[in-house]
């Protein structure tokens, strides 16, 4: 471990000059209230905050970013909270993926052009997790990712009722005159009715929070604790203080992304049954990092194995039920065998260690692997001639009769066309 106060370290080449330079660097800060003692080469992490009231999944995220500030002073470090591009899901046109590589950029030079020597990145909604992710690895400094968690469980007249899933179903009842529309609107206030939170389906954004913890990139629990679940606090200040830790042990995102941590982020996504968009951002954040991954990969590791978490779209529970079911912890004990189990995670522990004694306590939600949810639900890889260079689709979510189907097909010759 090096010394707590490393004259060696990154942000002592801005702060630790005697001259104009440092003069500076530090006076711009000092204006802030910042007391001399930060300065002297502790620890600056960069807490990267993707707060927006245009992304009203990440809208918790001033305060979270206040507990993991709390976390950081606590072990020693002087935390700096910077803005970077939100990509807020359901507000951007024509979609927030346009903006994916353009924020990862947003992400990477602000961690690259500033005196930080550990990030820790705040990611919700469905874009922002993949974006940081990425910028971050491009950088490789100790990164320990906080996911803002899922909002609680939509309800409507006694029914559970799912982000987005929903929203279809009851939009086509309208059509059916099956439900009146002032009901509908009534509904809009039911379904997302925690203030902040990402859609508590097992979506995009739940999947990548998901990725997240499997990859060893966050405290165990992260993917699931409700976002106004106060645990998610605590998870932040723990977080603070460990990726102060990560500092002085050099605990470098390239130390704990490898090879054998995507392929635990693959049986992952298949367990819980996740979104086919991992597919494009684990591609993307391992192509960042280093590491070789394609999509035979995912065919190869993922497609044969079980699908545990009886979650919608697949299945019929919501995240709050996951997390109480024990989360992923109780689903990478089930699948310990396919597992990389040595592989290090944020907390200095291996994947095996954090989930050896993980419980379950609801076995309709978070099944056994021996008779899961679903069986051969990965994500699986399809070729043909409409597809040369391969597709995904996740069998678990799809309609039984529509895996084989004979019917015309509309042809579009370009996007235009289309
Ligand atoms: Fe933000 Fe779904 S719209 S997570």
């Amino acid at each position: 471990m090096t010394s707590p106060k490393d004259t060696k370290r990154r942000s002592q080449s801005w702060f630790g000059h005697e001259g104009k330079s440092g003069f500076l660097y530090r006076s711009w800060l000092k204006n802030q209230g910042y007391p001399s003692d930060l300065f002297d080469g502790r620890p600056v992490i960069g807490i990267c905050n993707t707060w927006s009231e245009l992304t009203p999944c990440n809208g918790h995220f001033r305060e979270l970013a206040e507990y993991v500030k709390r976390g950081v002073y606590e072990a020693g470090g002087f935390p700096l909270e910077f803005p970077v591009m939100s990509l807020g899901e359901t507000q951007m046109r024509p979609t927030a993926m346009l903006f994916r590589n353009l924020a990862s950029m947003d992400v990477e030079e602000s961690i690259r052009a500033n005196p930080i020597d550990g990030v820790v990145l705040l990611m919700g909604c469905d874009k922002t997790t993949p974006s940081l992710m990425m910028g971050a690895a491009s950088c490789d400094l100790p990164t320990i990712g906080v996911s803002g968690g899922p909002m609680l469980t939509g309800r409507w007249r006694g029914q559970k009722i799912g982000s987005g899933t929903g929203v279809w179903k009851m939009s086509e009842m309208v059509r059916a005159g099956e439900m009146e529309q002032e009901d509908f609107v009534e509904a809009e206030s039911c379904m997302h009715r925690s203030k902040g939170g990402t859609c508590m389906t097992m979506g995009t954004a739940s999947t990548m929070a998901n990725m997240v913890e499997a990859l060893g990139m966050s405290l165990p629990e992260n993917a699931a604790i409700p976002a106004v679940d106060s645990r998610r606090y605590r998870l932040a200040q723990l977080s603070g203080r460990r990726i102060v830790q990560m500092v002085h042990e050099d605990m470098r995102m390239s130390k704990i992304m490898t090879r054998n941590a995507f392929e635990n982020a693959i049986v992952a996504n298949a367990a819980i049954g996740g979104s086919t968009n991992a597919v494009i951002h684990l591609l993307a954040m391992a192509g960042r990092i280093g590491v070789e991954l394609n999509l035979k990969d995912w065919d190869d590791l993922g497609s044969k194995l079980p699908c545990l978490v009886n979650l919608q779209p697949s299945g019929e529970h919501l995240m709050e039920d996951y997390y109480y079911a024990g989360g992923l912890p109780a689903v990478l004990r089930e699948m310990a065998p396919h597992l990389h189990l040595d592989a290090l995670t944020v907390n200095g522990k291996t994947l095996g260690e954090n989930v050896a004694s993980a419980p379950c306590w609801n076995r309709d939600v978070i099944t056994t692997a021996s008779e899961p949810f679903k069986p051969d639900a990965g994500i699986a890889v399809l070729r043909g001639n409409l597809a040369p260079d391969g597709a995904v689709i996740k069998p678990s979510a799809a309609s039984t009769h529509l895996l084989q189907h004979r019917g015309r097909a509309v042809v579009f010759e370009n996007i235009e066309d289309l």
